[in-house]
């Protein structure tokens, strides 16, 4: 798709490229973004771009070698390909996750504010040291979304914030003189099944264990033969914890998409043979690898309900599973995965059920000719 900007036309898409081609790689309130960002002049400055989704943002401020603080292995992968596309060179932009950030100091910012706001708080706490004094913070909403909340955390982190008109139905906070605060590490923690959870702001699931990880937890039981255990879209790691528990011996890897997310599970699991792993894909991994996956799989994209991403990550599980093999998954029932399952699966079982969620054991997986 096609974005005209200070006559250059850009093609931003979506990546990993989606079968629902007509969802954009950005919205009105990135173009709003771009309004501010003509009235600002950038010349020498130092420029940090937050929660640029797909990059776009980040192709279009190219020219001044921005920042992108991401915070996620898809998010990396989807700038870089549309940098590529644009034919615009990967390495004039300093990639970031909001853990890994150095001492650098930035002039102006632009922030598309994410549906988590833990996260929006997340991203204000790690630029926090990293303003100069008359720094300013461009941050870009769809109206729809808006919530008091936004404010009273801007407001936490600077002292003048300024509310742009409404264009396209979208909004920019415009946040100055940012407060001189301590450094302060972003972690909840969560007892379950006397462990205590640790995770950074923006994680999925914040207040207690996700409904539907505690469904599977109570329904779980892993043949101890199981070697190679793989907790597929771990978030803070619960499965992965549980599947240690039963299986102490196994080689147990965890994957995530996000970078918070795997490093909130570093802090919940030993070391020893668990292996972690930042990615949106399993690519990674031999065909027939594993003995069992565990998945409490995403079906949420920011605000939109997509489950695009899990139905890939299926076709990917059944490839690195052994003939032997099992997935085990947790899903909200609405959701419906077994008709696509059945197409990968010669045999599911209903491990069990209840009002809102179901547990599918996938075995069998059939062996394409
Ligand atoms: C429903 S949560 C489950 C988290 C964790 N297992 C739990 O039970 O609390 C889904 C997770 O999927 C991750 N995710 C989203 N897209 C992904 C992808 N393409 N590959 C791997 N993980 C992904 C999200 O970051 C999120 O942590």
């Amino acid at each position: 798709v096609n974005f005209q900007y200070q006559q250059q036309s850009y093609s931003i898409n979506r990546h990993p490229l989606e079968e629902n081609q007509s969802l954009q790689a950005w919205s009105a309130a990135d173009e709003h973004l771009l309004q501010h960002l003509e009235g600002v002049s950038l010349e020498n400055k130092e420029v940090v771009i937050l929660n640029d989704r797909f990059g776009f943002l980040t192709c279009l401020t190219h020219s001044h070698h921005p920042t992108s603080i991401q915070t996620s292995k898809s998010e990396e992968k989807a700038t870089q390909q549309n940098l590529l596309n644009n034919q615009l060179d990967v390495t004039g932009v300093s990639f970031f996750t909001p853990l890994s950030l150095s001492e650098k100091a930035f002039d102006v910012g632009f922030l598309k504010i994410p549906k988590s706001l833990e996260l929006f708080r997340l991203y204000l706490q790690t630029l926090a040291q990293n303003w100069k004094e008359d720094a300013v913070l461009f941050c870009g909403f769809m109206t729809r979304h808006f919530s008091p909340q936004i404010l009273t955390i801007a407001a936490e982190f600077f002292e003048e914030v300024e509310q742009s008109r409404a264009w396209k139905k979208s909004r920019v906070l415009i946040l100055k003189s940012p407060k001189a605060l301590k450094e302060r590490a972003l972690i909840h923690q969560i007892s379950f099944e006397g462990q205590v959870f640790q995770q950074y702001f923006g994680v999925f699931s914040a207040k207690h264990i996700d409904y539907a990880s505690q469904f599977l937890v109570e329904n779980l039981t892993l043949n101890p033969n199981d070697q190679r255990v793989l907790d597929l879209a771990s978030g803070n790691g619960v499965l992965a914890a549980i599947a240690r528990k039963q299986n102490p011996n196994c080689e147990l890897h965890l994957l995530d998409d996000s970078y918070l997310a795997i490093e909130s599970s570093k802090l919940n699991l030993a070391a020893a043979n668990t292996f972690f792993h930042c990615d949106n894909t399993l690519t990674d991994f031999e065909t027939d690898y594993f003995d069992c996956v565990i998945s409490n799989p995403p079906f949420h994209f920011e605000h939109e309900i997509n489950i695009q991403t899990s139905l890939q990550l299926f076709k990917e599980v059944q490839r690195c599973l052994s003939p032997k093999g099992c997935f085990i998954l947790v899903a909200n029932k609405h959701l419906n995965y077994k008709t696509h399952l059945q197409l990968l699966f010669s045999t599911i079982n209903i491990v069990n059920e209840n009002s809102k969620f179901i547990i599918y054991e996938c075995c069998d997986k059939i062996i394409a000719l």
